[in-house]
């Protein structure tokens, strides 16, 4: 098991996955240890589908058709367009590096950039794909995801430190209604997003390079 420094730092979002299934206990180990993180007054609001085999496949199947339809049903919204000034610096660089950096395309070359995108709905090969979904609580959305976040990146480290890798994909929460519909899950839950996981493949060019951070200064202030 890696140590925490190096698992922090190791830790990236995986666009190539091998097609070798983690084992149920693999997977029981990473969700014993997301059950780890803290959440308001410890209600632990995630409710957590994990999809592998057929009805992964059955799900992406799904999802394929309603995305050459336009057809979406978001919970939340998401408008990259509203993340301005430096924010939007920082989401042209994401594209930039994984479009050009990690898969080599150029910026003109519209059609394999679409390709990129429609490698999302596969959740990038990978064989196992975890769904959050959290309660809807009126007026208590932001804090739940707060939580659900936690949970998500304990979740993340716990596949980095053990060997695995994985990404959250909001892509997933844009066809929330036929997610929760094959998963016979019922409607009083909101599907926040999905990560998608198992072993990374690192001789996969997508897994070479990791995307840097600004520095402490531009997002923390120390008052003593
Ligand atoms: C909530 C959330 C949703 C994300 N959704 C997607 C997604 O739909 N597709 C994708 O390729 N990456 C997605 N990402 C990955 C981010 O692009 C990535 O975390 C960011 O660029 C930083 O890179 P790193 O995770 O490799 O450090 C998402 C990340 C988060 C935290």
């Amino acid at each position: 098991m890696l140590d925490f420094e190096t698992t922090v730092k190791t830790r990236q979002s995986i666009r190539k996955f091998l097609p070798t299934p983690m084992t149920e206990t693999e997977i029981k180990q990473i969700l014993t240890d997301a059950q780890n993180a803290p959440s308001a007054c410890n209600t632990q609001p995630w409710l957590v589908h994990i999809a592998s085999g057929e009805t992964l496949k059955k799900l992406t199947d799904r999802i394929a058709q309603r995305f050459e339809n336009n057809q979406f049903s978001r919970d939340f919204e998401f408008d990259q367009s509203k993340y301005t000034g430096e924010y939007e610096k920082r989401w042209r660089e994401q594209y930039a590096h994984v479009f050009t950096t990690s898969f080599g395309i150029p910026r003109e070359n519209r059609e394999a950039r679409k390709n990129v995108i429609e490698q999302n709905i596969t959740g990038y090969g990978a064989p196992h794909v975890a769904f959050l979904f959290m309660p809807d609580i009126e007026n208590h959305h932001v804090n739940l995801a707060a939580d659900l976040g936690m949970y998500s990146q304990t979740f993340l480290l716990s596949l980095t430190a053990r060997g695995f890798g994985g990404i959250p994909q909001l892509f997933f929460a844009l066809f929330a209604d036929d997610i929760r519909e094959i998963l016979g899950v019922s409607k009083d839950y909101k599907l926040l997003h999905g990560i998608a996981f198992g072993y990374p493949d690192w001789d996969a060019m997508q897994n070479k390079v990791h995307l840097g951070r600004v520095s402490i200064e531009e997002c923390a202030v120390l008052h003593w």
